[in-house]
Formats: C-alpha cells, sequence, structure tokens
C-alpha cells in the first residue's frame, strides 16, 4: 500500500552539521545548499539559529541565510528555538520557522534548557510571530521512540506535546526517532496511536540509522499513509544532546529505494550524490551512505 509520491526533506545543512568538529565554511556551506537547491529537493532546512556556544558549528545561521539563492518553489527552513532568535531569523527571511522540544523532560532540559512546561509558551510566542510575519511553522518533536536519559517515552507525553504544537498552529509536525532506536513495529503501534489523532498528510517522520533500522521503519510508516521524511545526504549527522547518535537517514539511500519501487520524489540521484560527495569532501570522512559506497567514491 505505497504511496504515489513522497517528500523528502533535507535536512544536512542543519542536522547534519550541527554535530561536527570540523568547522564548514559558509563559503562551503552556501555552494552545498545551491546544489541541493538544484537536486528537485523543494524543502531545505538550512541551519538553525540557536545559541553558538551550544552550536558552533552552526554559529554563520544569519550569513548562510542571507548567501544562498533562492530557488523558487523550495522551501528554505531554520530552528528557531524563541522569539530572540526568531527576530534574526526573520531579517534574512528564511521561509519557515522550525520550533523543536522533546517530549521526554531530561532530553528537553539539556536540548534546550527549559523544562517542557516553560518551552511550550516559549515556543507559542515564536509560533504566533512567525505566523503573522506570513512564514510557515514547523514543530519537531524529539525521542518520540525513546529518550538517552530516561529511555522509554510514554505515549501520552507524546501526543500531549504533538497537540500543543498543533494548537499553536504549526502546519506540520515531525515525529522525531532521536537516538536512533525505533524498530517497525513500534513505529506501527505509535502511528497506529498518532494516526487517530493527527491527519497523516500533517506529519513527518525524522529518523537517524543509528542501529541501521531507519529505512525499515520509512517503510512501515509509507504503509500507513506518511509521506514525508526528513533525510541528510550521506547520512550526515547526529544530535549533540544525544549521546552516541548517529546521522539521519542517507537521502540518497532513500531516494534509491523510492525511486526503485516507482515512488516519485522529483529528486534526481547524479545530483543528490554529487551533493553528497561536495560535503563528504569538505568534512574529510567517509560519510556512511550505502549509495556512496556503490558509487566507489567512500
Ligand atoms: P537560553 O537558556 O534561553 O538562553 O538558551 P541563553 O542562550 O541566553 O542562555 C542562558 C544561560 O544558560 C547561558 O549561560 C547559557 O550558556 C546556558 P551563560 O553563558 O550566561 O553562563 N544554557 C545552557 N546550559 C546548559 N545546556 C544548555 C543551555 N542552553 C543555554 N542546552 C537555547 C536556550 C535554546 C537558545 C539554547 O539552549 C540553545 O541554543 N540550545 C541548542 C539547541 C539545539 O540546537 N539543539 C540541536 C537541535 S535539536 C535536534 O537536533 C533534534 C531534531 O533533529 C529532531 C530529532 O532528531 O529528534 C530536531
Ligand atoms: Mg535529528
Amino acid at each position: 500500500n505505497w504511496p504515489a509520491s513522497v517528500t523528502i526533506k533535507e535536512v544536512g545543512p542543519r542536522d547534519g552539521l550541527q554535530n561536527e568538529k570540523v568547522f564548514v565554511s559558509t563559503e562551503d556551506k552556501i555552494a552545498w545548499i545551491n546544489q541541493l537547491s538544484g537536486t528537485g529537493i523543494k524543502s531545505i532546512e538550512i541551519t538553525s539559529f540557536v545559541n553558538p556556544k551550544w552550536i558552533p558549528a552552526l554559529a554563520d545561521a544569519a550569513e548562510v541565510a542571507k548567501g544562498i539563492e533562492r530557488m523558487p518553489g523550495v522551501i528554505y527552513s531554520a530552528l528557531v528555538p524563541n522569539r530572540r532568535w526568531l527576530e534574526r531569523a526573520l531579517i534574512v527571511d528564511v521561509d519557515e520557522a522550525a520550533v523543536f522540544m522533546s517530549a521526554s523532560e531530561t532530553h528537553n532540559q539539556r536540548n534546550i534548557n527549559k523544562s517542557i512546561s516553560v518551552t511550550f509558551p516559549m515556543l507559542r510566542e515564536v509560533a504566533q510571530e512567525a505566523l503573522s510575519a506570513g512564514k510557515s511553522v514547523r514543530g519537531y518533536v524529539s525521542t518520540v521512540f525513546g529518550c538517552p536519559y530516561e529511555g522509554p517515552v510514554s505515549i501520552d507525553e507524546v501526543i500531549r506535546v504533538s497537540e500543543t504544537l498543533f494548537e499553536m498552529g504549526i502546519g506540520e509536525l515531525s515525529l522525531g526517532d532521536t537516538i536512533g532506536i525505533a524498530n517497525p513495529k513500534q513505529v506501527q503501534d505509535v502511528l497506529d496511536i498518532l494516526l487517530k489523532r493527527f491527519d497523516a498528510k500533517k506529519l513527518a517522520l525524522h529518523f537517524h540509522n543509528t542501529r541501521g533500522t531507519a529505512l525499515a521503519n520509512i517503510l512501515v510508516s509509507m504503509d500507513m499513509g506518511i509521506t514525508t521524511f526528513d533525510a541528510s545526504v550521506g547520512g550526515l549527522g547526529g544530535c549533540p544532546y544525544a549521546p552516541g547518535a548517529s546521522g539521519n537517514v542517507a537521502s540518497d539511500d532513500l531516494l534509491y529505494m523510492l525511486d526503485a519501487m516507482g515512488i516519485k520524489t522529483g529528486v534526481n540521484q547524479e545530483k543528490l550524490l554529487s551533493a553528497a560527495r561536495f560535503i563528504q569532501g569538505k568534512i574529510g570522512r567517509a560519510l556512511p551512505s550505502h549509495n556512496l559506497q556503490v558509487d566507489g567514491s567512500n
């Protein structure tokens, strides 16, 4: 029961780079994002407007947002934690503000230095201001399938956080498997419950591939009607507040599977692999995606 088409949201310039030790120069980030815009991908998370003390790799957020070419039809989004950082994102005219929080208290605290209850009004302000500035707002809920500090996460907490984010006016909610711990059976169980409350068209899945289960999880998600998936070219990435977390599912591995299944994405694999090779060269280590290895460049 596969969808006819799927949207791949490229999060490499944000999730991919945020945890890298090597600082990729602003110029290289811009060149890379411009390459990604030319692959047919319709949505790119380009950076984060967050405290550079915590995420130094993305300290040049404003310069990146100002420097890139805006391809018509492509949505350029950025992570924004509060009103102060939203102002900076609006000055450089990002198309979409992505607010983020966790379903587990400890991860939320480590990541954004706030309890869940204090985070809600902070994100509500961001959502309201971004919407009134004519921007779209995306929401992320992390640790949906497990927390690095607390272990299993209750589905009731996931529902509560998700409902609160939708009440703020977010257009899409991305469910994060932050530490890549989910398995297909668990994904089915979680989606079974969430799809009784939320429209499949408003949900995205965000799988890290820490334990190699991301594509299997995507397959069951598609079978249940989900058509938007976050991914990073080459499988770049991790989460600085999730010890041991590795990269997102590789966009090129996901695209290979979707192409082979006849599911449309509008994305060109050769161009995507070329963008993956570009950033691999800048990072200076082999990236984990399988298609880069088949390609002989890894
Ligand atoms: P804030 O506390 O509101 O404001 O930061 P601040 O930046 O003015 O900081 C006040 C004081 O608290 C400062 O102390 C900060 O250093 C400290 P001072 O410098 O004055 O001595 N502080 C912290 N201390 C410990 N841990 C922290 C922390 N933050 C500030 N985390 C803000 C809030 C959100 C701006 C800040 O915490 C921040 O920038 N955090 C980074 C968040 C981030 O970008 N995380 C990664 C992205 S989320 C993700 O990867 C998951 C996702 O991919 C989905 C998934 O995979 O699940 C989206
Ligand atoms: Mg992530």
